[in-house]
């Protein structure tokens, strides 16, 4: 069957391997990439498909309705899988407002105008699909009991636990979901939603823990770990993501949640030496020779201590599971920034920032 599908953020790091997955499995449906191009947008992330007869790419903001509502009509869409986000925690701590209207006034617009075009047809074969953050469900204590099935406590994030936000990001993330669950249940909308845990892989911004990292091992600069680096992360890699991303749009249920995460618990200062070591011997250093750029700085204002994912229900129901051990998808994520450093020192140079203006300034 076709379809025509607009994936928003398709130009950053998540967005770029779900469009690449959706192009290449699927040439019979019609991918539209709706990016607005912020600092973290690149098409370079996507040159590899940008010529596929089935890809196309629109620039536009997701908060401009009369853009969504044009380009929804003109491609008779009838699925929308929306990643477009401020994502990054360190910066909405600075400017909370750009996340509540990116994220927050951003989905809503894009669920107005799918409403719009959808419902005087009816809702069947149509779909909107949000992509969320385990960050909606605020932060797990740090425990280690006699047998803890995780190893750093047994309690999991799980699609009932209550919404407790901490941060301007998580906040505005929450609010989303909110708003398409509102729409799912006033207006009988098919959504869905997805909570993911950390994704790391290639073509993230290198403001994120892992790329920022090997860019400085790199070049022998400092590795700031936040308080003392004991804040624990679940971590899977981006392509399990996408795989999931895909699974679920086909074949998950209308109305419900699925969290999607690695199994894959480190504290922040146990992958950062485990990230030194594997960078190391990459780059032909002795293994471990640049364990004295780890520098200890001040805290994460609110840092949420303990992110962990209970994954049983999409892999119950859907038959998901993360494909790659750690090891060797960081092996992986290594080796593409060490290979593709023309794309680390684009993305980090004075050429490449971009700023855009919005209703609330310059950024
Ligand atoms: P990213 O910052 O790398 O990319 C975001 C993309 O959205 C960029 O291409 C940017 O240009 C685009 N964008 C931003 N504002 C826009 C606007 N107003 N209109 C149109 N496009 C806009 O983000 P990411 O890490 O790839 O995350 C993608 C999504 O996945 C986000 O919704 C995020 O909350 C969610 N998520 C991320 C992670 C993670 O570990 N990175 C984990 C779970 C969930
Ligand atoms: O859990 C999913 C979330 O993961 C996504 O929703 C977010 O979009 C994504 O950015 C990520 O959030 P985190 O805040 O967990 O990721 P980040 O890479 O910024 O930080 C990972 C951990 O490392 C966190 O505990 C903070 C710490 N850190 C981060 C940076 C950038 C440091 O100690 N030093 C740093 O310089």
């Amino acid at each position: 069957m076709s379809r025509n599908i607009v994936i928003t953020g398709g130009a950053g790091f998540i967005g770029s391997h779900v469009v690449r997955l959706f192009v290449e499995k699927y040439p019979e449906y019609r991918i539209i990439n709706l990016d607005a191009l912020t600092y973290a947008g690149n098409l370079a992330n996507l040159s590899d498909v940008e010529d596929k007869p089935n890809y196309r790419f629109v620039k536009a903001d997701i908060c401009d309705l009369e853009a969504v509502r044009s380009l929804l009509r003109e491609e008779r869409v009838d699925g929308i899988i929306h990643l477009a986000a401020e994502s990054h925690v360190d910066r909405s701590i600075r400017d909370p407002f750009l996340f509540a209207r990116t994220n927050v006034l951003g989905t809503l617009t894009l669920l107005q105008a799918a409403r719009e075009y959808w419902e005087p047809e009816g809702w069947e074969g149509k779909r909107f699909y949000h992509i969320s953050t385990d960050e909606v469900y605020g932060a797990l204590a740090l425990t280690h009991p006699e047998r803890p099935s995780g190893p750093y406590g047994d309690v999991f994030f799980t699609e009932e636990t209550r919404y407790s936000p901490h941060s301007p990001y998580s906040a505005a993330k929450a609010s989303s979901d909110h708003f398409v669950r509102a729409f799912h249940d006033t207006y009988g909308m098919p959504t869905v939603i997805s909570n993911c845990s950390n994704n790391y892989g290639p073509y993230q911004f290198p403001e994120k823990l892992i790329p920022l990292f090997i860019h400085n091992i790199r070049d022998r600069r400092p590795l700031p770990v936040y308080g003392k680096g004991e804040n624990v992360r679940d971590w899977l890699y981006v392509e399990d993501h996408a795989r999931a991303i895909d699974l679920i749009f086909h074949e998950g249920k209308a109305g419900e949640t699925y969290n999607i995460g690695g199994h894959n618990e480190w504290k922040n200062i146990d992958l950062v030496k485990q990230l030194i070591r594997t960078t190391d011997v990459l780059l032909g250093r002795p293994e471990g020779a640049d364990m004295d750029l780890i520098t200890y700085v001040e805290d994460r204002k609110g840092h949420d201590l303990r992110y962990a994912i209970d994954a049983s229900k999409i892999e119950r129901e859907l038959g998901w599971r993360p494909s790659l051990q750690f090891e060797e998808g960081l092996e992986r994520t290594v080796r593409w920034y060490l290979e593709h450093q023309d794309w680390l020192d684009d993305v980090t140079s004075g050429a490449y920032v971009k700023y855009y203006e919005n209703a609330y300034g310059k950024y």
